[in-house]
């Protein structure tokens, strides 16, 4: 499993890839999976802006249509002066998958934290 300082840099390294003509903030992330696998996303926006995908989400989009769904860890970053942390769909999706999943989340200055959903997400939604 990669620590979290190195899973950070890759979700930064995929934030060079967002589609941000609207808001201008490239958000990053990267998802490893249990066995090591990691997908990264990026925000891709949209002229309908309810139609933005988030750069968490595109991650594991990309990582269930590859036939992983056993996620471990997810780092998120954001070019922002706090941490980027991730919007209640995200984190509801997140949860979907692993409700325990480790989030660490970098803000612009390669700071970050890491905590798990439990704490992002408390008492989620689910039947
Ligand atoms: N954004 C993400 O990519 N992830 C989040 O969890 C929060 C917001 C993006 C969506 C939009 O492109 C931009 O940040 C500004 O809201």
């Amino acid at each position: 499993m990669l620590n979290d300082q190195d899973l950070l840099d890759l979700a930064r390294a995929a934030a060079a890839h967002a589609y941000v003509p609207y808001s201008h903030f490239p958000v990053g992330a990267a998802l490893e999976c249990a066995d090591g696998t990691v997908f990264t996303g990026c925000n891709v926006e949209n002229a309908a802006y309810g139609d933005t995908i988030c750069a968490e989400r595109c991650a594991v989009v990309k990582a269930v249509s590859e036939g992983h769904v056993d996620f471990a860890h997810i780092a998120i970053w954001g070019n922002a002066q706090d941490c980027c942390w991730p919007c209640g769909s995200c984190r509801q999706v997140l949860s979907e998958f692993n409700k325990r999943i480790t989030v660490t989340i970098g803000r612009g200055d390669g700071a970050f934290v890491t905590m798990p959903l439990t704490e992002l997400l408390p008492h989620t939604f689910d039947f």
